[in-house]
């Protein structure tokens, strides 16, 4: 079966996490769309929609908070969660990732959304006083990081299908 997936991207610092956007669009045969390029509505037509970006203050950056705000509600569709995130890689574990998407997921299940999984990785930070020390998570996501977003689209189409 064929699963029509849409992803919803803000990345902008240094486009950490539309690398990781397209790696997950090439295996889920996903179109890639910025939040402003897309109505709430037009969300219904798809089987399963990701929504991505880098993180501001342990959230997701607003663009995509403020969408989900919007959503008029679903019952159960499929929806997943990914980021990059400038913390030091060594904490950038399962939980830290889980948290810093907990207010996006909050939102998509107010909605009704059901989220099948969350997928998150270190991404290159010049954010504030990090750009005079040349930055954080330099080349990240490197080579491993979008291997691993690959296995992961790879394990959701499998979920979703
Ligand atoms: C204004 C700003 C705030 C940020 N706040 C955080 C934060 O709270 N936690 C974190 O881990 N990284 C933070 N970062 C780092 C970004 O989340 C990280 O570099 C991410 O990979 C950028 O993704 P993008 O290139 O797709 O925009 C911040 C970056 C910027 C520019």
């Amino acid at each position: 079966m064929s699963i029509k997936s849409l992803l919803v991207l803000h990345s902008y610092h240094h486009k950490n996490t539309e690398a990781v956007a397209k790696v997950l669009a090439e295996v889920l045969g996903a179109r890639i769309v910025a939040p402003r390029e897309v109505s709430p509505a037009e969300l219904a037509g798809y089987d399963l929609v990701g929504f991505g970006s880098g993180i501001d203050s342990g959230k997701h950056y607003k663009p995509i908070l403020d969408l989900a705000d919007k959503l008029p509600s679903v019952d159960a569709k499929k929806a997943f969660i990914f980021s990059t995130c400038g913390a030091p890689a060594f904490i950038v574990t399962e939980g830290f990732i889980r948290s810093n998407h907990a207010a996006l997921r909050a939102k998509l299940e107010a909605r009704g959304y059901a989220i099948v999984s969350e997928f998150g990785c270190p991404g290159f930070n010049t954010n504030m006083f990090l750009r005079y020390f040349g930055g954080l998570n330099k080349k990240r996501p490197n080579v491993e990081d979008l291997k691993r977003a690959e296995a992961f689209a790879r394990d959701l189409a499998q979920k979703v299908s």
